[in-house]
Protein backbone atom coordinates (compact mmCIF):
# COMPACT_ATOMS: atom_id res chain seq x y z
CA UNK A 1 0.00 0.00 0.00
CA UNK A 2 1.67 3.78 -0.91
CA UNK A 3 1.83 6.07 1.96
CA UNK A 4 -0.95 8.18 0.88
CA UNK A 5 -3.21 5.02 0.18
CA UNK A 6 -2.34 4.02 3.99
CA UNK A 7 -3.28 7.55 5.15
CA UNK A 8 -6.56 7.54 3.05
CA UNK A 9 -7.11 4.36 5.52
CA UNK A 10 -6.35 6.13 8.51
CA UNK A 11 -9.22 7.31 11.37
CA UNK A 12 -7.57 10.34 11.80
CA UNK A 13 -7.92 11.30 8.14
CA UNK A 14 -11.60 10.15 7.77
CA UNK A 15 -12.00 11.91 11.29
CA UNK A 16 -10.76 15.25 9.76
CA UNK A 17 -12.74 14.63 6.62
CA UNK A 18 -16.12 14.38 8.45
CA UNK A 19 -15.07 17.69 10.31
CA UNK A 20 -14.62 19.78 7.13
CA UNK A 21 -18.04 18.94 5.56
CA UNK A 22 -19.83 19.52 9.30
CA UNK A 23 -17.65 22.64 9.11
CA UNK A 24 -18.27 23.93 5.61
CA UNK A 25 -22.17 22.90 5.73
CA UNK A 26 -22.25 24.64 8.98
CA UNK A 27 -20.65 27.82 7.97
CA UNK A 28 -22.39 28.10 4.70
CA UNK A 29 -25.70 28.19 6.48
CA UNK A 30 -24.13 30.56 9.17
CA UNK A 31 -23.05 32.89 6.13
CA UNK A 32 -26.61 32.17 4.11
CA UNK A 33 -28.51 33.01 6.77
CA UNK A 34 -26.60 36.44 7.24
CA UNK A 35 -26.99 37.19 3.99
CA UNK A 36 -30.77 36.59 3.79
CA UNK A 37 -31.27 38.72 6.74
CA UNK A 38 -29.15 41.88 5.89
CA UNK A 39 -30.81 42.07 2.04
CA UNK A 40 -34.22 41.05 4.06
CA UNK A 41 -32.99 44.50 6.15
CA UNK A 42 -31.90 46.55 3.30
CA UNK A 43 -35.17 45.81 1.33
CA UNK A 44 -37.19 46.60 4.06
CA UNK A 45 -35.46 49.93 4.34
CA UNK A 46 -35.26 50.60 0.86
CA UNK A 47 -39.44 49.99 1.03
CA UNK A 48 -40.22 52.20 3.58
CA UNK A 49 -37.74 55.64 1.92
CA UNK A 50 -40.29 54.76 -1.42
CA UNK A 51 -42.98 54.55 0.50
CA UNK A 52 -42.17 57.92 2.46
CA UNK A 53 -41.48 59.77 -1.14
CA UNK A 54 -44.74 57.99 -2.10
CA UNK A 55 -46.74 60.30 0.16
CA UNK A 56 -45.04 63.32 -0.20
CA UNK A 57 -45.61 63.11 -3.89
CA UNK A 58 -49.47 62.35 -3.05
CA UNK A 59 -49.22 65.42 -1.10
CA UNK A 60 -48.54 67.87 -3.78
CA UNK A 61 -50.95 66.35 -5.66
CA UNK A 62 -53.66 67.09 -3.12
CA UNK A 63 -52.46 70.63 -2.65
CA UNK A 64 -51.66 71.30 -6.13
CA UNK A 65 -53.04 68.91 -8.64
CA UNK A 66 -51.06 66.93 -11.81
CA UNK A 67 -49.32 70.23 -12.66
CA UNK A 68 -47.43 70.53 -9.29
CA UNK A 69 -46.58 66.81 -8.99
CA UNK A 70 -44.81 66.55 -12.12
CA UNK A 71 -43.36 69.63 -11.56
CA UNK A 72 -41.58 68.11 -7.93
CA UNK A 73 -41.22 64.84 -9.64
CA UNK A 74 -38.87 66.64 -11.93
CA UNK A 75 -37.48 68.85 -10.19
CA UNK A 76 -36.42 65.72 -7.88
CA UNK A 77 -34.90 63.77 -10.82
CA UNK A 78 -32.36 65.79 -11.85
CA UNK A 79 -31.18 65.79 -8.09
CA UNK A 80 -28.11 63.00 -8.39
CA UNK A 81 -28.17 59.68 -6.37
CA UNK A 82 -29.70 56.55 -6.44
CA UNK A 83 -33.54 57.39 -6.70
CA UNK A 84 -35.53 57.19 -9.75
CA UNK A 85 -38.61 58.64 -11.26
CA UNK A 86 -40.83 58.27 -14.16
CA UNK A 87 -44.06 59.57 -14.88
CA UNK A 88 -45.41 58.13 -18.12
CA UNK A 89 -48.82 58.52 -20.54
CA UNK A 90 -50.73 55.35 -20.78
CA UNK A 91 -49.71 55.72 -24.64
CA UNK A 92 -45.72 55.56 -23.56
CA UNK A 93 -44.69 58.90 -23.74
CA UNK A 94 -42.28 60.43 -21.33
CA UNK A 95 -43.52 63.29 -19.18
CA UNK A 96 -40.69 63.59 -16.69
CA UNK A 97 -38.10 61.38 -15.60
CA UNK A 98 -34.80 60.03 -15.31
CA UNK A 99 -35.36 56.59 -16.28
CA UNK A 100 -34.20 55.68 -20.17
CA UNK A 101 -36.24 52.24 -20.33
CA UNK A 102 -38.00 49.88 -18.15
CA UNK A 103 -38.23 46.14 -18.31
CA UNK A 104 -41.90 45.10 -20.05
CA UNK A 105 -44.35 44.97 -18.58
CA UNK A 106 -42.82 47.06 -15.26
CA UNK A 107 -45.65 49.17 -16.13
CA UNK A 108 -48.79 47.23 -16.33
CA UNK A 109 -50.03 46.93 -12.72
CA UNK A 110 -49.97 49.06 -9.93
CA UNK A 111 -47.53 48.09 -6.08
CA UNK A 112 -44.46 47.34 -5.48
CA UNK A 113 -42.24 45.40 -8.45
CA UNK A 114 -38.22 44.38 -8.42
CA UNK A 115 -37.60 45.10 -11.63
CA UNK A 116 -34.36 46.16 -14.29
CA UNK A 117 -34.20 49.62 -15.66
CA UNK A 118 -31.86 51.78 -17.73
CA UNK A 119 -30.84 55.42 -17.01
CA UNK A 120 -31.59 58.02 -19.20
CA UNK A 121 -29.27 57.85 -21.72
CA UNK A 122 -29.00 54.14 -21.74
CA UNK A 123 -31.50 51.80 -23.88
CA UNK A 124 -30.97 48.03 -22.26
CA UNK A 125 -32.44 47.79 -19.19
CA UNK A 126 -30.07 46.02 -16.86
CA UNK A 127 -29.95 48.07 -13.80
CA UNK A 128 -31.86 46.39 -11.33
CA UNK A 129 -34.42 48.36 -8.77
CA UNK A 130 -37.23 48.60 -6.30
CA UNK A 131 -39.92 50.10 -7.85
CA UNK A 132 -43.79 51.65 -6.78
CA UNK A 133 -45.87 52.38 -10.16
CA UNK A 134 -49.04 54.22 -8.51
CA UNK A 135 -52.04 55.19 -11.12
CA UNK A 136 -53.48 58.50 -11.37
CA UNK A 137 -56.66 59.57 -13.46
CA UNK A 138 -57.64 56.31 -13.71
CA UNK A 139 -54.05 55.05 -15.59
CA UNK A 140 -53.92 58.05 -18.22
CA UNK A 141 -50.72 58.84 -15.78
CA UNK A 142 -48.35 56.44 -14.73
CA UNK A 143 -45.57 57.12 -12.45
CA UNK A 144 -42.89 55.30 -11.41
CA UNK A 145 -40.85 55.79 -8.15
CA UNK A 146 -38.19 53.91 -7.04
CA UNK A 147 -34.27 53.25 -5.47
CA UNK A 148 -31.46 51.41 -7.31
CA UNK A 149 -30.53 48.36 -5.55
CA UNK A 150 -26.24 48.36 -7.29
CA UNK A 151 -25.52 48.96 -3.49
CA UNK A 152 -27.77 45.74 -2.53
CA UNK A 153 -26.06 43.99 -4.90
CA UNK A 154 -22.69 44.89 -4.74
CA UNK A 155 -23.17 43.72 -0.77
CA UNK A 156 -24.60 40.30 -2.07
CA UNK A 157 -21.57 39.91 -4.21
CA UNK A 158 -19.23 40.64 -1.06
CA UNK A 159 -21.45 38.40 1.07
CA UNK A 160 -20.75 35.57 -1.98
CA UNK A 161 -17.13 36.08 -2.11
CA UNK A 162 -16.62 35.86 1.61
CA UNK A 163 -18.82 32.64 2.00
CA UNK A 164 -16.62 31.11 -1.37
CA UNK A 165 -13.65 32.55 0.21
CA UNK A 166 -13.91 30.74 4.16
CA UNK A 167 -15.35 27.53 2.33
CA UNK A 168 -12.13 27.52 0.81
CA UNK A 169 -9.85 28.41 4.03
CA UNK A 170 -11.77 26.54 5.86
CA UNK A 171 -11.21 23.19 3.20
CA UNK A 172 -7.20 24.11 3.13
CA UNK A 173 -6.83 24.49 7.05
CA UNK A 174 -9.18 21.49 7.51
CA UNK A 175 -7.07 19.10 4.91
CA UNK A 176 -3.91 20.58 6.61
CA UNK A 177 -4.58 19.79 10.14
CA UNK A 178 -6.06 16.32 8.81
CA UNK A 179 -3.19 15.15 7.13
CA UNK A 180 -0.96 16.38 9.60
CA UNK A 181 -2.61 14.72 12.47
CA UNK A 182 -2.89 11.57 10.27
CA UNK A 183 0.50 11.68 9.70
CA UNK A 184 1.40 12.24 13.15
CA UNK A 185 -0.69 9.45 14.05
CA UNK A 186 0.61 6.70 11.66
CA UNK A 187 3.94 7.56 12.53
CA UNK A 188 3.77 6.65 16.14
CA UNK A 189 1.51 3.46 15.02
CA UNK A 190 4.18 2.73 12.52
CA UNK A 191 6.75 2.96 15.32
CA UNK A 192 4.51 0.71 17.86
CA UNK A 193 4.33 -1.63 14.93
CA UNK A 194 7.94 -2.36 14.32
CA UNK A 195 8.44 -2.43 18.03
CA UNK A 196 5.48 -5.27 18.19
CA UNK A 197 7.15 -6.95 15.26
CA UNK A 198 10.66 -6.97 16.97
CA UNK A 199 9.07 -8.20 20.47
CA UNK A 200 7.19 -11.27 18.31
CA UNK A 201 10.89 -12.11 16.87
CA UNK A 202 11.80 -12.74 20.64
CA UNK A 203 13.17 -9.57 21.55
CA UNK A 204 11.16 -9.06 24.95
CA UNK A 205 13.51 -6.47 26.36
CA UNK A 206 11.97 -4.06 23.68
CA UNK A 207 9.38 -1.76 24.61
CA UNK A 208 6.54 0.44 22.46
CA UNK A 209 7.52 3.45 22.45
CA UNK A 210 5.68 5.89 24.69
CA UNK A 211 5.88 9.85 23.85
CA UNK A 212 4.90 11.39 26.97
CA UNK A 213 1.74 13.25 26.33
CA UNK A 214 -0.17 11.04 28.16
CA UNK A 215 -2.69 10.62 25.16
CA UNK A 216 -4.52 7.12 24.21
CA UNK A 217 -1.91 5.86 22.07
CA UNK A 218 0.75 6.44 25.07
CA UNK A 219 -1.70 4.67 27.53
CA UNK A 220 -2.40 1.87 24.95
CA UNK A 221 1.32 1.66 24.80
CA UNK A 222 2.37 1.94 28.68
CA UNK A 223 -0.22 -1.19 28.87
CA UNK A 224 0.80 -3.02 26.23
CA UNK A 225 4.64 -2.19 27.87
CA UNK A 226 3.23 -3.37 31.31
CA UNK A 227 2.14 -6.73 29.34
CA UNK A 228 5.15 -7.32 28.22
CA UNK A 229 7.19 -6.88 31.18
CA UNK A 230 4.87 -9.60 32.90
CA UNK A 231 5.31 -11.68 30.25
CA UNK A 232 8.80 -11.04 30.56
CA UNK A 233 8.56 -12.01 33.58
CA UNK A 234 6.37 -15.40 33.44
CA UNK A 235 9.04 -16.47 31.03
CA UNK A 236 12.07 -16.30 33.40
CA UNK A 237 10.08 -17.82 35.98
CA UNK A 238 9.27 -20.39 33.38
CA UNK A 239 13.05 -20.59 32.15
CA UNK A 240 14.38 -20.71 36.05
CA UNK A 241 12.08 -23.71 36.97
CA UNK A 242 13.01 -25.27 34.12
CA UNK A 243 16.65 -24.44 34.78
CA UNK A 244 16.39 -25.99 38.63
CA UNK A 245 14.11 -28.42 37.63
CA UNK A 246 17.03 -29.80 34.75
CA UNK A 247 19.77 -29.18 37.42
CA UNK A 248 18.47 -30.18 40.13
CA UNK A 249 16.26 -33.88 39.10
CA UNK A 250 20.12 -34.33 37.66
CA UNK A 251 21.85 -35.21 40.99
CA UNK A 252 18.71 -37.84 42.00
CA UNK A 253 18.79 -38.85 38.13
CA UNK A 254 22.19 -39.30 38.17
CA UNK A 255 22.30 -41.27 41.69
CA UNK A 256 19.44 -43.62 40.07
CA UNK A 257 21.27 -44.72 37.34
CA UNK A 258 24.76 -45.29 39.60
CA UNK A 259 22.60 -47.40 42.00
CA UNK A 260 21.92 -49.49 38.75
CA UNK A 261 25.21 -49.66 37.07
CA UNK A 262 27.08 -50.31 40.66
CA UNK A 263 24.80 -53.51 41.02
CA UNK A 264 25.15 -54.32 37.51
CA UNK A 265 28.96 -54.47 38.63
CA UNK A 266 29.82 -55.61 41.68
CA UNK A 267 26.16 -57.79 42.46
CA UNK A 268 27.35 -61.28 43.24
CA UNK A 269 24.08 -62.37 44.88
CA UNK A 270 20.20 -61.51 45.25
CA UNK A 271 20.50 -59.20 48.19
CA UNK A 272 22.64 -57.06 46.86
CA UNK A 273 20.67 -56.70 43.71
CA UNK A 274 17.15 -56.03 46.46
CA UNK A 275 19.44 -53.02 48.11
CA UNK A 276 20.30 -51.70 45.06
CA UNK A 277 16.36 -51.66 43.83
CA UNK A 278 15.44 -50.13 47.26
CA UNK A 279 17.55 -47.52 46.75
CA UNK A 280 16.54 -47.16 43.17
CA UNK A 281 12.90 -46.84 45.00
CA UNK A 282 13.96 -44.02 46.96
CA UNK A 283 15.26 -41.89 44.72
CA UNK A 284 12.35 -42.42 42.34
CA UNK A 285 10.20 -41.81 44.92
CA UNK A 286 12.01 -38.41 45.69
CA UNK A 287 11.53 -37.73 41.72
CA UNK A 288 7.67 -38.06 42.09
CA UNK A 289 7.50 -35.59 45.44
CA UNK A 290 9.80 -32.87 43.19
CA UNK A 291 7.39 -32.97 40.48
CA UNK A 292 4.29 -33.60 42.87
CA UNK A 293 5.43 -29.78 44.49
CA UNK A 294 6.13 -28.85 41.45
CA UNK A 295 2.90 -28.94 39.88
CA UNK A 296 1.25 -28.07 42.42
CA UNK A 297 2.86 -24.82 42.77
CA UNK A 298 2.31 -24.62 39.01
CA UNK A 299 -1.49 -25.31 39.54
CA UNK A 300 -1.58 -22.85 42.48
CA UNK A 301 0.63 -19.69 40.45
CA UNK A 302 -1.78 -20.80 37.64
CA UNK A 303 -4.94 -20.12 39.67
CA UNK A 304 -6.27 -22.74 38.07
CA UNK A 305 -6.98 -23.99 41.44
CA UNK A 306 -9.49 -21.46 41.76
CA UNK A 307 -12.41 -23.17 40.55
CA UNK A 308 -12.06 -26.10 43.58
CA UNK A 309 -12.73 -23.41 46.11
CA UNK A 310 -14.87 -24.77 49.09
CA UNK A 311 -15.70 -23.36 52.25
CA UNK A 312 -12.66 -24.55 54.90
CA UNK A 313 -12.50 -24.25 58.77
CA UNK A 314 -8.70 -22.90 59.28
CA UNK A 315 -8.61 -23.89 62.79
CA UNK A 316 -9.91 -27.74 61.63
CA UNK A 317 -7.33 -28.32 59.44
CA UNK A 318 -4.62 -26.70 61.74
CA UNK A 319 -5.57 -29.36 63.89
CA UNK A 320 -5.90 -32.20 61.52
CA UNK A 321 -2.27 -31.12 59.54
CA UNK A 322 -1.16 -31.05 63.68
CA UNK A 323 -2.48 -34.42 64.27
CA UNK A 324 -0.67 -36.11 61.49
CA UNK A 325 2.73 -34.73 62.29
CA UNK A 326 2.14 -35.71 66.00
CA UNK A 327 4.59 -39.00 65.66
CA UNK A 328 6.85 -36.69 63.80
CA UNK A 329 7.13 -34.45 66.96
CA UNK A 330 7.57 -37.15 69.31
CA UNK A 331 10.48 -39.08 67.29
CA UNK A 332 12.41 -35.77 67.60
CA UNK A 333 11.59 -34.99 70.96
CA UNK A 334 9.28 -31.69 70.14
CA UNK A 335 6.86 -30.65 71.74
CA UNK A 336 3.73 -29.90 69.37
CA UNK A 337 1.06 -26.99 70.52
CA UNK A 338 -1.97 -26.73 68.94
CA UNK A 339 -4.19 -23.31 69.76
CA UNK A 340 -6.76 -23.73 67.18
CA UNK A 341 -10.53 -21.31 67.31
CA UNK A 342 -13.23 -22.07 66.05
CA UNK A 343 -15.54 -21.08 63.32
CA UNK A 344 -12.39 -19.68 61.16
CA UNK A 345 -14.15 -19.63 58.01
CA UNK A 346 -12.47 -19.23 54.92
CA UNK A 347 -12.69 -19.83 51.07
CA UNK A 348 -9.97 -21.87 49.43
CA UNK A 349 -8.90 -25.20 48.10
CA UNK A 350 -8.79 -27.31 50.98
CA UNK A 351 -5.77 -30.04 49.62
CA UNK A 352 -3.77 -26.57 48.68
CA UNK A 353 -4.35 -24.51 51.86
CA UNK A 354 -3.57 -28.75 54.14
CA UNK A 355 -0.21 -28.50 51.88
CA UNK A 356 1.20 -25.41 52.89
CA UNK A 357 0.62 -25.75 56.48
CA UNK A 358 1.72 -29.23 56.62
CA UNK A 359 4.74 -27.69 54.85
CA UNK A 360 5.64 -25.24 57.69
CA UNK A 361 5.05 -27.82 60.16
CA UNK A 362 7.32 -29.82 58.23
CA UNK A 363 9.82 -27.12 58.10
CA UNK A 364 9.42 -26.40 62.11
CA UNK A 365 10.11 -29.93 63.06
CA UNK A 366 12.99 -30.48 60.80
CA UNK A 367 15.20 -26.89 61.32
CA UNK A 368 13.29 -25.62 64.54
CA UNK A 369 15.29 -27.86 67.23
CA UNK A 370 16.84 -25.50 69.68
CA UNK A 371 20.44 -25.17 69.37
CA UNK A 372 20.69 -26.74 73.41
CA UNK A 373 20.57 -29.93 71.91
CA UNK A 374 20.31 -30.95 75.77
CA UNK A 375 17.24 -29.22 75.69
CA UNK A 376 14.30 -31.30 74.91
CA UNK A 377 11.88 -28.53 75.72
CA UNK A 378 11.73 -27.40 72.92
CA UNK A 379 8.56 -26.44 71.02
CA UNK A 380 6.95 -25.84 68.31
CA UNK A 381 3.49 -23.79 68.44
CA UNK A 382 0.70 -23.76 65.72
CA UNK A 383 -2.41 -21.19 66.38
CA UNK A 384 -5.10 -20.54 64.20
CA UNK A 385 -7.02 -17.36 64.83
CA UNK A 386 -8.98 -14.60 63.31
CA UNK A 387 -7.60 -11.04 63.14
CA UNK A 388 -9.46 -8.48 61.70
CA UNK A 389 -10.56 -9.50 57.98
CA UNK A 390 -8.26 -12.25 58.08
CA UNK A 391 -7.71 -15.84 59.54
CA UNK A 392 -4.23 -16.65 60.34
CA UNK A 393 -2.51 -19.41 60.68
CA UNK A 394 0.81 -19.44 62.47
CA UNK A 395 3.52 -22.15 63.09
CA UNK A 396 6.57 -21.33 65.21
CA UNK A 397 9.32 -23.13 66.34
CA UNK A 398 12.28 -22.01 68.81
CA UNK A 399 15.12 -23.22 66.24
CA UNK A 400 18.09 -20.90 64.80
CA UNK A 401 15.25 -19.25 62.63
CA UNK A 402 16.39 -17.54 59.19
CA UNK A 403 18.13 -14.47 59.24
CA UNK A 404 16.18 -11.80 58.63
CA UNK A 405 17.99 -11.22 54.52
CA UNK A 406 16.80 -14.60 53.76
CA UNK A 407 13.57 -14.35 54.60
CA UNK A 408 12.54 -13.46 51.25
CA UNK A 409 14.93 -15.35 48.74
CA UNK A 410 14.06 -18.73 50.99
CA UNK A 411 10.43 -18.69 49.50
CA UNK A 412 12.15 -19.06 45.63
CA UNK A 413 12.08 -22.51 44.05
CA UNK A 414 14.58 -24.89 44.97
CA UNK A 415 16.28 -22.31 47.60
CA UNK A 416 17.93 -23.79 51.28
CA UNK A 417 19.95 -22.01 53.25
CA UNK A 418 23.22 -23.72 53.47
CA UNK A 419 22.82 -25.06 57.43
CA UNK A 420 19.94 -27.18 56.22
CA UNK A 421 21.63 -29.05 53.46
CA UNK A 422 22.09 -31.81 55.74
CA UNK A 423 18.33 -32.41 56.30
CA UNK A 424 16.07 -33.93 53.40
CA UNK A 425 14.31 -31.59 50.98
CA UNK A 426 13.80 -29.96 47.81
CA UNK A 427 13.78 -26.35 49.14
CA UNK A 428 10.09 -26.18 47.98
CA UNK A 429 7.57 -26.27 50.90
CA UNK A 430 7.68 -22.69 51.49
CA UNK A 431 7.64 -21.76 47.77
CA UNK A 432 4.29 -23.61 47.85
CA UNK A 433 2.79 -22.14 50.44
CA UNK A 434 3.73 -18.76 49.35
CA UNK A 435 1.74 -19.61 46.06
CA UNK A 436 -0.84 -20.82 47.99
CA UNK A 437 -1.25 -17.25 50.01
CA UNK A 438 -0.95 -15.40 46.77
CA UNK A 439 -3.60 -18.01 45.38
CA UNK A 440 -5.99 -16.88 48.00
CA UNK A 441 -5.39 -13.32 48.27
CA UNK A 442 -3.42 -13.49 51.39
CA UNK A 443 -0.21 -12.94 52.13
CA UNK A 444 3.00 -15.49 53.70
CA UNK A 445 5.45 -13.63 56.03
CA UNK A 446 8.28 -15.09 57.97
CA UNK A 447 9.12 -13.29 61.78
CA UNK A 448 11.93 -13.95 64.18
CA UNK A 449 10.36 -16.00 67.06
CA UNK A 450 13.42 -14.90 68.96
CA UNK A 451 14.69 -17.55 69.28
CA UNK A 452 13.47 -19.01 66.26
CA UNK A 453 11.08 -18.66 63.09
CA UNK A 454 7.66 -17.64 63.37
CA UNK A 455 5.87 -18.26 59.44
CA UNK A 456 2.24 -16.89 59.06
CA UNK A 457 -0.16 -17.85 56.94
CA UNK A 458 -3.10 -14.93 56.60
CA UNK A 459 -5.77 -15.18 54.32
CA UNK A 460 -9.01 -13.51 53.79
CA UNK A 461 -11.53 -14.79 55.94
CA UNK A 462 -15.10 -15.61 54.57
CA UNK A 463 -17.36 -12.48 54.44
CA UNK A 464 -21.11 -13.13 55.56
CA UNK A 465 -21.05 -16.70 56.62
CA UNK A 466 -17.99 -15.89 58.80
CA UNK A 467 -19.82 -13.37 60.65
CA UNK A 468 -22.46 -15.50 61.56
CA UNK A 469 -20.77 -18.35 62.59
CA UNK A 470 -18.61 -16.24 64.99
N1 LIG B 1 11.50 -23.24 60.62
C1 LIG B 1 12.65 -22.98 60.02
N2 LIG B 1 13.77 -22.73 60.72
C2 LIG B 1 14.92 -22.47 60.10
N3 LIG B 1 15.10 -22.46 58.76
C3 LIG B 1 14.03 -22.72 58.00
C4 LIG B 1 12.76 -22.98 58.58
N4 LIG B 1 11.88 -23.20 57.58
C5 LIG B 1 12.59 -23.08 56.43
N5 LIG B 1 13.88 -22.80 56.67
C6 LIG B 1 14.92 -22.57 55.67
O1 LIG B 1 14.29 -22.27 54.45
C7 LIG B 1 14.70 -23.19 53.42
C8 LIG B 1 13.58 -23.41 52.47
O2 LIG B 1 12.50 -24.11 53.07
P1 LIG B 1 11.55 -24.95 52.20
O3 LIG B 1 10.47 -25.51 53.07
O4 LIG B 1 11.15 -24.13 51.08
O5 LIG B 1 12.48 -26.10 51.63
P2 LIG B 1 13.04 -27.37 52.36
O6 LIG B 1 12.38 -27.54 53.67
O7 LIG B 1 14.51 -27.22 52.35
O8 LIG B 1 12.63 -28.52 51.38
P3 LIG B 1 11.18 -29.14 51.17
O9 LIG B 1 10.21 -28.32 51.99
O10 LIG B 1 10.95 -28.97 49.70
O11 LIG B 1 11.23 -30.52 51.58
C9 LIG B 1 15.07 -24.40 54.18
O12 LIG B 1 16.00 -25.18 53.42
C10 LIG B 1 15.72 -23.82 55.42
O13 LIG B 1 17.03 -23.48 55.16
MG1 LIG C 1 10.30 -27.56 53.84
Amino acid sequence: MTALGKLFRTTAFKLSLAFFAIFAIGSGLVLGRVAFSVKGLLDAQIEQVIEAEVNGLQEQFVQGGVRRLIDTIDKRAREPGSSIYLVKRADGTTVVGNVGALAPGALDRAGALETFYARAGESEPHRRALTRVVFIRGGELRIVVGRDLEERERLRKVMGRALLSSLIYLALFGLAGGLFMAFRVLRRVDAMNASAQRIMAGDLAQRLPVAGSGDELDRLASNINAMIARIGELMAGMREVSDNIAHDLKTPLTRLRNHAENALRVGREEKDYRAALDRMIEEADGLIRIFNALLMIARAEAGAASAAMTRLDAGEIATSVAELYEPVAEEGRLRLDVAAGTGLFLRGNRELVSQAVANLLDNALKYGRPADQADASGEVRVTARRQGEEIVIEVADRGPGVPEQDRERVLGRFVRLEESRTAPGFGLGLSLAAAVAHLHGGRLRLDDNAPGLRVTLALPAERASADVAS
